[in-house]
């Protein structure tokens, strides 16, 4: 129960990634704020929260929008008094190559993916250096390092990095951590939908020095230490959690 008494926010946990993070995080105790730009899937999740015995609430928003970002903030100041910790998982992805790229396709990810992480950031630090204690977590993706069809996607994680490191700096006095997970590829719901599902897998498999794909669960496990005391000095990090593929 590292995380009694706590409380989270998590970005884009309607479902996926950041839906496991929550979980495993209530499981050890957490008070959660369930945010996602899905207002369905966002309070359907807070509400198995609650069935199953933890403390939620579910505000919807679109992370990549000011007055909504400091609305998911304030509300679980509202709700619960105080931040703790904040991960930064909402993305999307509107893959192509860099010809095809619509000049929409590129904002839309920059958007979301890091406009999202600094606003959200800039929200809930403050509260955090009031409380001279806070834990954020960007979720990055091994894409940071490059991906041919993904210019938007890579440039969007590549500036999680900076975006990471640069808070570290800032924060560190507060004693506020600041660090990013880089996932490979993870099994959720919309690979699995995937028409070319089978094939994504046996050469993700082969490619990988871990033999398997990744699961929701094993980015959430590298969530939580970084959420949790265990990585106290621990900050400007990224952790990648991709079966010990890089390129
Ligand atoms: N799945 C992978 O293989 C993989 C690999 C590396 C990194 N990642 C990263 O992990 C994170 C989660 O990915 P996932 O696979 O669970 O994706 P997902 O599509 O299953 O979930 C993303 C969630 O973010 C929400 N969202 C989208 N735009 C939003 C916005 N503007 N405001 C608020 N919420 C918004 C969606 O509604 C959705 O619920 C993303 O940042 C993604 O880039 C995923």
């Amino acid at each position: 129960m590292r995380f009694q008494g706590k409380v989270a926010i998590v970005t884009g946990s309607g479902k996926g990634i950041g839906k496991s993070i929550i979980q495993k995080l209530v499981h050890e105790g957490a008070f959660v704020t369930v945010t996602d730009l899905n207002k369905e899937t966002c309070e359907e999740t807070a509400m198995e929260i609650l069935q199953g015995g933890g403390k939620a609430i579910a505000v919807a928003g679109d992370v990549s929008k000011g007055e909504d970002a400091r609305n998911i903030v304030e509300k679980t100041i509202e709700a619960y008094g105080k931040i703790d910790i904040l991960v930064n998982n909402a993305g999307v992805l509107k893959d192509s190559r860099i010809n095809d790229m619509e000049e929409d396709d590129w904002d839309k990810v920059i958007d979301v993916c890091l406009k999202g992480a600094f606003l959200c950031s800039k929200y809930a630090s403050a509260y955090m250096v009031e409380q001279n204690y806070g834990k954020i977590i960007n979720i990055s993706s091994r894409a940071y390092l490059g991906n041919p069809g993904q210019a938007n996607y890579s440039s969007a994680k590549a500036g999680i990095i900076g975006l990471t490191r640069s808070l570290s700096k800032e924060l560190g006095k507060n004693n506020i951590n600041v660090n990013s997970v880089a996932p490979g590829l993870i099994e959720t719901d919309a690979l699995k939908n995937h028409p070319k599902y089978e094939k994504i897998k046996e050469l993700q498999k082969k490619d990988t020095p871990i033999r398997r794909i990744g699961l929701p669960e094993d980015v959430a496990n590298a969530v939580l230490f970084f959420a949790s005391d265990d990585a106290a000095y621990i900050s400007g990090d990224i952790l990648h959690v991709s079966g010990g593929r890089f390129g």
